[in-house]
């Protein structure tokens, strides 16, 4: 299966009661590797789009924990998928080398992201060119 095709929406455990709302997300368990970082995006206008950039070593997982956004993703061979956050209780699974665009942000919008790695900027593919030949080239190996 290629990494696009492991891009999916994940369902976390609700452990709310009369108090109010407890999602649980633990590393390894909800979320498909252990988490190394932490980082939250807020106050990001609507007419934003933020990420355009792939990964070459960390997955992440996005969750919407306040707010709703839109996740795109590409393949780099010309597939795109558009998925919503819009529940906080849900989330994205994004594996290394797809691209990915967040945009559509609520005002509201607190967009939590867990990541598999440290910040490294190295592993960050910003061009969108350079990205495609990186998946060109996966595909002649
Ligand atoms: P950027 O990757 O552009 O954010 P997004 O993908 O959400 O649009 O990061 C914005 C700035 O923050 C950039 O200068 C790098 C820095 N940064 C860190 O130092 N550590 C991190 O973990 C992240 C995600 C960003």
């Amino acid at each position: 299966m290629g990494n696009y095709e492991q891009v999916k929406m994940l369902d976390f455990p609700q452990r709310g009661d009369d108090r109010g709302h407890l999602v649980v997300v633990e590393g390894m368990q909800d979320i498909p590797f252990d988490i190394k970082r932490v980082f939250y995006i807020f106050g990001s206008d609507k007419d934003v789009i933020r990420g355009q950039h792939a990964n070459k070593k960390t997955e992440f997982v996005l969750i919407n924990v306040a707010g709703t956004s839109k996740v795109k993703i590409k393949d780099g061979k010309g597939n795109e998928k558009v998925f919503c956050l819009d529940k906080p209780h849900t989330g994205i699974y994004i594996p290394t080398m797809v691209w990915k665009d967040m945009y559509d942000f609520s005002k509201d919008s607190v967009l939590l992201v867990l990541a598999s790695e440290h910040y490294d900027p190295k592993e960050y593919i910003r061009n969108y060119a350079e990205f495609v030949k990186k998946i060109e080239e996966r595909e002649m190996r």
